[in-house]
């Protein structure tokens, strides 16, 4: 009886991490799903798609800090190979090389906040989107694949 009960915690305990692997990278797809919006939202102005509106770009750029504060806690060697059901999942090489994936959200960090400060009109926005975006593709050509 004991054992049973001591296998079966243990399995419990299994199932109980597979679940937070889980949600940590079903986490960061909801925090990527939120940039992509926010982005979008950027450059739809810097298209001239919407009128300038610093609310839309603050909160952009809070939200990409928030994501670049986050992320280095939400790839637990546990979660690698975890498959998400959307398009894109990270990449084995996010757990493979550690390193750069740290060094990719530092980096992006960097920029985030830098941009922060600078961007207050149409013409400051033009001049430092593309350093942003230049972030966002420069990690997902390494560590995000597209299923399927
Ligand atoms: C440090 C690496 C890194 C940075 C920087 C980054 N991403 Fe991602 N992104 C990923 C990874 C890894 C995935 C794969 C999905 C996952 O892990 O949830 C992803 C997935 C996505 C997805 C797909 C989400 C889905 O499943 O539908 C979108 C959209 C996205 N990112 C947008 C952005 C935008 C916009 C930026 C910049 C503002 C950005 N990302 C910056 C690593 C990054």
């Amino acid at each position: 009886m004991k054992r049973v009960l001591v296998v079966g915690g243990a399995l419990l305990l299994g199932i109980g991490a597979v679940w937070a692997d889980q949600n940590s990278v079903k986490e960061v797809q909801t925090l990527m799903k939120g940039n992509g919006k926010n982005a979008g939202a950027m450059s739809a102005i810097v298209k001239g798609e919407k009128p300038y509106d610093q609310a839309t770009v603050d909160s952009a750029l809070a939200q990409f800090e928030d994501t670049a504060k986050k992320l280095p806690n939400l790839f637990p060697a546990s979660a690698k190979g975890v498959k998400l059901d959307g398009d894109y999942s990270p990449s084995p090489k996010v757990w493979e090389d550690k390193a750069g994936f740290d060094a990719r959200i530092a980096s992006f960090a960097k920029v985030v906040s830098e941009a922060k400060g600078k961007i207050k009109d149409m013409d400051s926005l033009k001049a430092n989107f593309p350093a942003v975006g230049k972030e966002c593709g420069g990690c997902h050509e390494t560590f995000r694949v597209k299923n399927g």
